[in-house]
């Protein structure tokens, strides 16, 4: 099931520039900034509610989010959907063929599960399905299952 938006990823050029406009025009809480070298970005993400505004910025002009850039511009990137079980989410998407970019999951920010749908079967809309990392621990977990 498709809980939630996760959040909306928006590309830009200039990081610190894009942080202050949402910080001090829009008036919203930077809650983390991360550089994902994996994924050749540098990420700031905005709380909006129970949702997140996360803003893209390449590491380099050779990484998926620098060529986006320079064919687009700034502007939309993509939208994720938080999800209970991103595996069977993926096993499910692909049976109905689907085109996936990430057949698995692999890690996203903040130890999320993290897997992309190619926006040819999305109607032009690159998606992204998050598995947030459970908040409580996994021991605690554990211990409770058993009563
Ligand atoms: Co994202």
């Amino acid at each position: 099931m498709f809980g939630s938006i996760d959040h909306t990823a928006i590309a830009v050029a200039d990081l610190d520039a894009s942080i202050a406009f949402y910080a001090e025009v829009m008036g919203m809480t930077l809650t983390r900034r991360e550089e994902l070298l994996s994924q050749g970005v540098e990420v700031a993400l905005f709380n909006v509610g129970d949702s997140s505004i996360e803003l893209l910025a390449p590491l380099g002009p050779e990484t998926a989010v620098g060529r986006f850039l320079q064919k687009r511009g700034p502007g939309l990137h993509h939208v994720a959907y938080r999800v209970d079980d991103i595996d069977t989410e993926l096993a499910v998407l692909a049976a109905k063929g689907v085109r996936l970019i990430d057949e698995r999951p692999r890690i996203g920010i903040e130890g999320s599960r993290i897997a992309f749908i190619h926006p040819s079967s999305m109607g032009g809309v690159l998606t992204e399905l998050v598995q947030p990392q459970p908040r409580v621990p996994v021991p605690d977990r554990a211990f409770r299952s058993r009563r």
